[in-house]
């Protein structure tokens, strides 16, 4: 859209007693000013500016290589001389959308409303209509409804302070009247600051006239101030995703239990049970199922597989019909093709398991190929490390490898091999042969214990 964003980011957030500056604190995996950032990027604007002040360096990390322009307020001298501080980085003319950078639920679609109720001649200011006004600016209409100003809480007096539409401190404001009308605040009021919203009254006696625009519910305009509000904001936010997984198609055990710090696509008549947390980008295909306490990060799950209880899933890729845990760990790069059965306590990172191929129990298996059809017995592990350097474990189609068997890589095993329990592979294993290390079993009759030295 046709507009400059100027977010407000230079409080400190005493009362979130934090060393880290208000507005990195996280929701949903994201810092508060990274959901207003996402929110006034979907509006394709011209320029965005943001004014930090505590923390700065941290701040402006957080959003290292996005096209902002950083602009430092020094010293917090209100919220009119935080705008002050971006006018110079704004053109002459235009619009600008006034945000800030610790309310993060701002929605895309009221912002275009602002920005579509400003013009030269016109500005827009976000409003709502609370029941415990307390503390907020209150916006004051003449006899025709008509906005004249905005009277801070400190400063109202008891009519003003019996109004209930407050203001939100959001608008969109045209840049030509903006820069002298800041020029022109003054402290003079109950908390000695530059107060932005004193650019009301002024655009009334310019003949500017003032369009509200209603927020579509309190949460959207609400500014985290503590971690209570934080909290709050943030089970607002998975309320929300709840819902939507809801409309989606997906049966969720418990709405309230499950948290999606990312983005994730569901298919049909997917179950989710308790205690179960997205993040990152995660797919889920139709018929899965996905148990209590899993955490699904990065990955998608192929239609008709079932996750079990206790899984942690990161950077993977399940196909259809897979059977996972309980108790699985599937760290990056594991790819598991269709049928494919990862079961307890078994850990996989950087392999492929082939069409069918089976890990059932207790086995760690890393940098590894494995064919179509194969059977890996409980304990069975890949040393895929030599202390220095990772080497590959390649299984062709059909291997059956007996339990506890000790794969040390780099090796190939044939298709079709089978090998006996308890073995210590170290070199390539022939296809369709049984392969054994142990020695065979032997008795030594009469044989004693060793006794204890006097
Ligand atoms: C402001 C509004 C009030 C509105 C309320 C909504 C003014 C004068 N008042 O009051 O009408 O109802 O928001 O929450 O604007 N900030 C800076 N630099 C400063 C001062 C503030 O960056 O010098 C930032 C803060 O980090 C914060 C935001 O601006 O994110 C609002 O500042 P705050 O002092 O909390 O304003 P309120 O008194 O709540
Ligand atoms: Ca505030």
């Amino acid at each position: 859209m046709n507009c400059s964003i100027i977010i407000l980011a230079a409080g400190k957030g005493s009362r979130m007693r934090s060393f880290m500056p208000k507005v990195l604190h996280v929701l949903a995996h994201r810092s508060l000013l990274e959901h207003v950032w996402a929110a006034a990027e979907r509006l394709k604007p011209q320029h965005t500016c943001i004014v930090y002040g505590h923390g700065g360096e941290q701040v402006r990390q957080r959003l290292c290589g996005q096209p902002v322009e950083w602009v430092e307020q020094r010293e917090q001298l209100g919220t009119g001389h935080a705008v002050a501080q971006a006018i110079p980085t704004l053109a002459d003319s235009g619009k600008v959308l006034i945000l800030y950078g610790d309310v993060p639920l701002i929605r895309t679609t009221t912002l275009e409303a602002m920005v579509e109720n400003c013009s030269e001649s016109a500005m827009s200011l976000l409003t709502i209509e609370l029941d415990d006004p307390h503390g907020y600016g209150r916006i004051v209409r003449n006899n025709e409804q008509k906005v004249i100003s905005i009277v801070e809480h400190k400063d109202a007096n008891n009519e003003q302070l019996a109004i209930h539409e407050i203001n939100t401190g959001i608008m969109c404001v045209p840049a030509q009247k903006l820069s002298t009308w800041l020029s022109n605040l003054s402290n003079e009021n109950a908390q000695g600051e530059y107060y932005l919203t004193d650019i009301i009254a002024m655009a009334v006696s310019d003949k500017i006239a003032i369009n509200t625009v209603s927020a579509s519910n309190s949460h959207e305009v609400e500014g985290v101030n503590d971690r209570i509000q934080l909290a709050h904001l943030e089970r607002y936010y998975q309320a929300m995703q709840a819902e939507k997984l809801m409309q989606q198609g997906v049966t969720l055990r418990d709405p309230a239990r499950v948290d999606v710090r990312g983005e994730i696509t569901c298919g049909q008549d997917v179950i989710i049970d308790i205690n179960v947390i997205i993040e990152g980008k995660v797919e889920i295909g139709d018929n899965v199922q996905i148990g209590p306490n899993v955490i699904l990060k990065d990955c998608s799950i192929g239609a008709g597989s079932i996750i079990e209880a206790n899984c942690v899933i990161e950077q993977s890729i399940v196909g259809e019909e897979c059977s996972i845990g309980p108790f699985a760990r599937l760290r990056p790069g594991a790819k598991l093709a269709n049928k494919a059965k990862a079961g307890n306590f078994v850990e996989i990172k950087n392999a492929e398991i082939g069409e069918g191929s089976k890990v059932n129990h207790l086995s760690y298996i890393g940098d590894t190929t494995m064919g179509e059809g194969v059977n890996i017995g409980a304990g069975t592990i890949t040393c895929n490390y030599d202390g220095a350097n990772k080497h590959r474990t390649i299984i062709g189609d059909n291997a059956f490898i007996g339990s506890n068997t000790a794969m040390v890589a780099p090796l190939e095993v044939g298709a079709g091999a089978t090998i006996g329990a308890g073995s210590t592979l170290t070199n390539d294993v022939e296809t369709g042969a049984l392969t054994l290390t142990r020695s065979k079993q032997k008795t030594i009759k009469g044989w004693k214990r060793p006794t204890k030295k006097k």
